[in-house]
């Protein structure tokens, strides 16, 4: 019963993909929901009924706050950066444990980045390195509420005003978090939010919302979305550019399957609730790992769980090791964990090496030497070294919501518990290296073979 698999025992599961439900959950009203846009013939996006009615429904829901819909969460933060007026050559504070978008947004602004090490509790950004990191080029700081943990907002919005910075919020895992009572997204001058399929609020393929304090931001970020030029309402188009724009506009599908969603959503975030503090009520018997923390007076929306394994407990030092035998060994039971992001972000080619634009764009505009060396983001490196998150693929909820599933987990933990002498002696003998290490190098991708996620 209790010998591990990976030593010959039986597995806990033999078939992963009955550990999570389909995401997002969906049902006739989403059916009906896109049959409408067919129905209504409104399938251009711009000026549609169902792109109107989801910027209301956003602003509503978030105190007033102008909404403006993209195609992507990654074209809202793009947006975000240009509705602030980030100029090329400034400097944006941004976490270096995050999802490559929140950095390549700077760089789409001709701006950039300068990573911040996160905080080894909540792995949210740092507030020590923040201030640290702030220059005379520092513009503005986007805050990544990672796996819908709230930041510490009262520290970043002091040490914002005090430098006199602008703040985004990046809330593209976070929607329905909430901070001293208050939803995450709305205390930043701007926030951003990705609603593609993944995540918590999810459509049917890219979605993303940007929330502005001013009209004057949304004029701006609306020229953005539509080649630059100005669309006033009941009036005919011009046909002339004011500003560099892209075509970030969004599918009115897309906009009518999240205006189902929201219906459910609050409900759904209660279950998630649930289930991700059930599964870190059932976890805390266990001395050699550390659930997510809901620091009191925050509440997080678990997108993604991530465990946080020490074995100094028994006591055994090699943390990067430890981890590993517990991925294999779970992996073994058929109850995947994974890593979510292997390298701090400015480890990512296209930043260590600066490549970007090419020529050193945006870098040149700014002549500071920017530094991106992984080994500045120590907590950042020791969070990867030591962590995992749930479930094998897409983000936690589904496998939350599954029924049964964070009981086999448990049993997984358990197993390990009962087995912890041949875990750590499997840990000692690993072939290990850390996982920014094992990255494959390539000089190019273009004869790869890309597969689906
Ligand atoms: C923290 C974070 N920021 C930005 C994005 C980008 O959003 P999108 O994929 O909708 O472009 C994502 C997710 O994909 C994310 O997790």
């Amino acid at each position: 019963m209790m010998k591990l698999a990976l030593f010959g025992g039986n597995p806990i599961v033999r078939n992963h993909t009955r550990l999570r439900i389909d995401w997002p959950p969906v049902g006739d009203d989403d059916w009906r929901a896109i049959k409408r846009v067919f129905d209504n013939k409104d399938f251009s996006g711009r000026g549609s009924r169902e792109i109107i009615k989801l910027e209301e429904l956003f602003s509503n829901r978030f105190n007033g706050m102008y909404a403006t819909a993209l195609n992507s969460g990654t074209a809202a933060l793009h947006a975000a950066l240009i509705a602030l007026d980030i100029q090329p050559g400034d400097e944006v504070l941004i976490p270096s444990l995050t999802f490559v978008a929140t950095a390549t947004a700077v760089l789409y602004a001709l701006a950039v980045p300068v990573f911040v090490d996160i905080d080894p509790i909540d792995y949210n950004i740092s507030i020590k390195d923040l201030e640290r990191k702030i220059s005379n080029k520092t513009k503005a700081v986007i805050v990544v509420h990672l796996h819908g943990t709230p930041a510490k907002m009262d520290e970043i919005l002091k040490i914002c005003k005090k430098h006199n910075l602008k703040l985004v919020e990046d809330v593209a895992q976070a929607p329905g978090a909430t901070y001293k009572g208050k939803a995450v997204g709305t205390f930043g001058d701007v926030s951003t939010f990705s609603l593609m399929s993944q995540k918590n609020l999810a459509t049917c393929g890219e979605c993303g919302i940007l929330l502005t304090k001013t009209l004057e931001q949304k004029n701006k970020a609306e020229r953005l979305r539509i080649y630059g030029e100005i669309i006033n309402k009941n009036k005919p188009r011009i046909y002339s550019s004011y500003s560099l724009g892209w075509n970030y506009t969004l599918n009115p599908m897309q906009a009518a399957m999240v205006i189902t969603q929201l219906n459910k959503f609050d409900q759904l975030t209660h279950e998630i609730q649930v289930r991700g503090r059930e599964l870190t009520a059932k976890l805390k018997k266990y001395k050699w790992l550390q659930p997510p923390l809901e620091e009191l007076g925050t509440t997080s929306v678990f997108h993604f769980y991530r465990i946080k394994f020490n074995p100094n407990f028994y006591p055994y030092k090699k943390i990067g090791r430890f981890r590993k035998a517990i991925q294999d060994i779970l992996n073994a039971e058929g109850l995947n964990m994974r890593h979510y992001q292997n390298i701090p972000v400015s480890g990512q080619i296209i930043f260590s090496e600066k490549r970007a634009f090419g020529k050193g764009l945006p870098w040149v505009l700014n002549k500071r030497h920017i530094n991106y060396d992984i080994k500045q983001y120590p907590n950042t490196l020791d969070v990867i070294r030591s962590t995992l998150v749930l479930g094998a693929i897409s983000s936690s909820p589904g496998y939350l919501l599954c029924k049964g599933t964070i009981d086999k987990y448990i049993r997984g933990f358990e197993k390990i518990e009962k087995n912890m002498p041949e875990v750590i002696a499997y840990a000692d003998r690993l072939d290990y290296k850390d996982p920014w290490e094992t990255i494959p190098v390539t000089s190019d991708s273009f004869k790869a073979v890309y597969g689906i996620l």
